[in-house]
Parts: structure tokens; C-alpha cells; sequence
């Protein structure tokens, strides 16, 4: 199909967008950071899928999704049908949090305010992608979007009204999976191939 000027001018603005996440210095999380990990997906995308925050490898290079966590959401998005290319990916959060263990960086849960201060981030993607979908991996991305009131445990799998004009549904952490004992992991694992499978769905 033709491009159109929506299709020209929106990659430029959201290149803008990533520029400023990247010098992105509202709370003190950059400083052991690497980088900020910006959004990436085509800007006209229908799902935006967003995930806690920017893992060790994320934070190495740059993108969201591509450390172990990242490996596991493929597969999940292959077993369900989904383009990883055609979908919006970011977090809740732009920086990588984590507190040094020996070699080791380990992953540290964002404090309130610094989730706070990301929000706007966040809220920038939503409103320059307007998805029509959102898919929150975790609770971190279920309360962004749906306020603290929510979890995954309780409201995963179905869609949710939110501000945003965008149905939203909670599911698991593919982290979470990855910690749970190998006896839980496969029904968790099919419970979350099916929510994504609903998230297709929701696009034919
Ligand atoms: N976990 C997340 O929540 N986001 C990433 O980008 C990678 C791992």
C-alpha cells in the first residue's frame, strides 16, 4: 500500500520521543543505568505490550525484550499466532534497576516514586501509538494501566476498560514463569499462550 503522511511523519516524532526518554533524568535511576530502553514497534501498531522494566540485557543494549524474559515472550507470541513485528513493546518503567551481586546485576523492584516519575513516558507512547489493545505483562504494567486496585492474580485473562480508550488486559510476567517451579510452570505457560492467543483474536 501507498505510505501516507501519517505513515512519514509519526516515525519521526516517536524517533523524538525515544531521544527524550533517553535523556530522561526525572529520578535517580539512570545513573547505574547503561541507557533508558524505549518503546520500539511500528507507531501505527493496534497492541502495545508492555512489560516492568528493561532487564540486564535490555539495559546493555538498548531494546526491550531481548534478554531471557524476552526469548520466553517469542516463543509465546509464536505459540499464539502474534507478529512480535507488528506489535508496540515497552515497559513501565525506562531504566533498569538492580543491585550488584558479585558480577551479577540483579533485577530490584522500582519504588513508587520512580514508577511515578516514568508515568509520563509511558503515557507519551500511549497517546502517540493510540493502541486499541494493551497487553500488561506483570503487575508493575496492570497498575500503570489500571491503577493499584488490580493483579494479575485476579483480573489476568480478560479485558479491561481503561482511560486511555484502550481495552486492557493483565497477564502474567514471562520472568514469572520463568521462576515458577517446573510442576506449575506448564499451566501457566497455557494460561498465557491463551491470553495471548485472545489478544489475536481481539485483531481478526
Ligand atoms: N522484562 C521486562 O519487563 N521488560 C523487558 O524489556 C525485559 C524484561
Amino acid at each position: 500500500p501507498a505510505r501516507t503522511a501519517r505513515d512519514v511523519a509519526l516515525p519521526m516524532e516517536a524517533d523524538a520521543l525515544a531521544a527524550a526518554v533517553r535523556s530522561c533524568r526525572q529520578c535517580a535511576l539512570w545513573r547505574p543505568a547503561t541507557q533508558a530502553v524505549p518503546g520500539e514497534g511500528p507507531v501505527d501498531a493496534r497492541v502495545m505490550v508492555v512489560g516492568e522494566q528493561p532487564g540486564d540485557a535490555e539495559d546493555l543494549a538498548g531494546r526491550p525484550f531481548v534478554g531471557p524474559a524476552g526469548r520466553l515472550l517469542d516463543e509465546a507470541l509464536v505459540a499464539a499466532g502474534l507478529d512480535r513485528a507488528g506489535l508496540y513493546l515497552t515497559n513501565a518503567v525506562k531504566h533498569f534497576k538492580f543491585q550488584p551481586r558479585g558480577k551479577r546485576r540483579l533485577h530490584a523492584r522500582a519504588s513508587a516514586a520512580e514508577q511515578s516519575a516514568c508515568r509520563p513516558w509511558l503515557q507519551a507512547e500511549l497517546e502517540r501509538v493510540k493502541p486499541r489493545f494493551v497487553l500488561c505483562l506483570g503487575n508493575t504494567a496492570a497498575r500503570a494501566l489500571l491503577g493499584a486496585g488490580v493483579s494479575v492474580n485476579a483480573d489476568r485473562g480478560v479485558w479491561h476498560a481503561s482511560a486511555t480508550g484502550a481495552a486492557v488486559m493483565p497477564t502474567f510476567h514471562p520472568a514469572y514463569l520463568l521462576r515458577l517451579p517446573v510442576a506449575e510452570r506448564e499451566a501457566a505457560w497455557a494460561a498465557f499462550v491463551a491470553d495471548l492467543a485472545k489478544v489475536r483474536e481481539a485483531c481478526e
